[in-house]
């Protein structure tokens, strides 16, 4: 094969499992400008808002379909007591938000308006507990205040605030980060904890909880072996969470080539993670019971200067989208395993999908590839193979085992099958190659196909308020027909094609 070629092979009689729309997922944190400013600006803001929640940010985010949103945090999760939240808003104590800049929080935003603003976007609420600093009974009466439907003291101080129908939340974290700033706890003594905790959350009627736990930091396999262990047969549990951030290489918007490369290749290591630890926990849960999640992945670049280096504000270029495809591509290919995912985070912090500044709004290019997947969602994902060749880049060769690699695959990308559409995700990752590809359909035929495109010449292309749109998908049209056809695709950039079949 030339090293302008490439050939995919899309097996579609090897189904590998639903895409759970869920991978499709955000976080959102009292942590900078995600709420306050983000989401949240108040009734009394000139800035258009339904009852405090901004309109602009939920037709935006609306029009990407988000499947679950998390909240509250993030290390801010195990510092916060949801009982500050609730209630008439000028009752509200102001509280220390000690992790991000030791900022007031006013509390103003809290469990109604986040459930709220899920309502209007369309997103199932993902509640992270307390652990490191709070109780089983505080946890425990959080749930009942959310899901009980009958006519407790909890039930009736929701009704008091303004929701009689029980909210019926599912998903529910038990802590963040326990390793870390949830309670700096040992793998064995979290698993103590976790049985502890989730001994009384109780399933109230027509309300079964989905819980969570806390995973490694990035692929660390001594937590999820010693916590499996230690948890033993006597457990309660949907799912279990890594996080991983990919970090960066260069700055948010300055870097050179190899350092582009760097980072997709930091980026493409999500695979060992979720391959090292689906294969960890098989041996625990043999029958493939417990799904895996990573609830806070993306890039995290240095701080940008002119802004509190603890708010985690940073730019986001055409590179960050394909950090966003290659990995979404990751779990679509592990469908049958990776129940959810959360980009950090939704709105201003890290790899945001929306930037705001007073009253503009700009849509990052993260935010397209997050639209140009939305048909991967409850799809069946299907076995894809691509050969390409390989780049090779100054950096690889990273003394930590972690890095050490001599290169990676230009091309990669996932593929799913719904109403007899073969919806194709690529990424050409070569900086300067468009790679003539061969694409081969087995057992299925193309009819015809159409393309949108992200990329752009500069690989730093981003929005600003000023430009909000240099970087947005194109529209691209594709000839294809039969068993196998040939598309050119452009270097660095993301491609959504949908391949309708005969
Ligand atoms: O997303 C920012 C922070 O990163 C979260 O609060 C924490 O969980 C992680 O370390």
């Amino acid at each position: 094969m030339k090293s302008n070629e490439a050939a995919i092979t899309v097996s579609l009689d090897e189904p590998i499992g639903r895409i759970n729309p869920n991978i499709y997922g955000h976080f959102a944190e009292h942590l900078g400008h995600c709420i306050y400013e983000g989401i949240w600006v108040g009734e009394d803001s000139p800035i258009p808002n339904t009852d405090g929640i901004r309109n602009d940010v939920v037709e935006a985010l609306k029009r990407i379909s988000p499947p679950v949103v998390r909240w509250p945090g993030g290390c801010f999760a195990d510092d916060y007591h949801w009982e500050d939240g609730v209630g008439p808003r000028e009752d509200r104590p102001r509280t220390v938000n000690a992790h991000w800049g030791q900022v007031i929080d006013t509390n103003e935003f809290g469990t109604h308006e986040f459930i709220e603003f899920c309502r209007r976007i369309g997103a199932a609420p993902y509640l992270c507990g307390n652990v490191g600093s709070g109780t089983p009974r505080e946890m425990r009466d959080w749930a009942e205040y959310c899901n009980y439907p009958g006519d407790s003291t909890r039930a009736r101080q929701r009704a008091a605030n303004g929701h009689p129908e029980p909210f019926r939340i599912k998903y529910w974290g038990v802590g963040n980060e326990n390793w870390g700033c949830g309670g700096n706890f040992d793998p064995e003594d979290y698993a103590v904890e976790y049985r502890r905790f989730s001994t009384f959350l109780f399933n109230y009627k027509d309300a079964p909880l989905y819980l969570i736990a806390c995973g490694p930091s990035g692929n660390n396999a001594e937590w999820t072996r010693k916590f499996f262990e230690k948890m033993g047969r006597r457990r309660r549990i949907q799912a279990f969470a890594a996080h991983y951030y990919c970090g960066t290489a260069g700055t948010a918007i300055e870097f050179s080539e190899d350092e582009w490369y760097r980072l997709l290749h930091r980026a493409s290591l999500m695979e060992n993670l979720v391959v090292q630890q689906r294969t960890i926990m098989d041996e625990y849960d043999p029958e493939r019971k417990i799904g895996l999640i990573v609830d806070e992945w993306g890039t995290w670049h240095p701080a940008t200067p002119g802004r509190e280096a603890r708010f985690l504000w940073q730019q986001n270029t055409l590179r960050d989208a394909l950090v966003a495809a290659l990995t979404l591509d990751i779990f679509n290919r592990h469908a049958d395993k990776v129940v959810m995912a959360n980009i950090a985070q939704t709105i201003n912090v890290l790899q945001a999908m929306i930037l705001t500044d007073g009253e503009k709004m700009l849509t990052t290019p993260t935010y397209h590839v997050y639209g140009m997947y939305a048909p991967h969602q409850n799809a069946r994902s299907v076995r894809i193979a691509i050969e390409a060749e390989a780049v090779e880049f100054k950096g690889a060769g990273d003394s930590r085992a972690f890095l050490n690699m001599e290169g990676m695959i230009s091309m990669t990308g996932s593929a799913s099958v719904k109403d007899n559409k073969l919806f194709l995700t690529i990424v050409n990752m070569h900086l300067v190659r468009p790679l003539e590809t061969t694409i081969e359909l087995k057992d299925g035929e193309a009819k015809s196909a159409s393309a949108r495109v992200l990329t752009h010449f500069n690989t730093n292309a981003h929005n600003t308020f000023e430009y909000p749109n240099v970087i947005a998908p194109t529209e691209e049209s594709v000839s294809a027909s039969g068993k196998k056809f040939h598309h050119t695709f452009p270097p660095a950039s993301v491609t959504a094609m949908s391949i309708e079949l005969t």
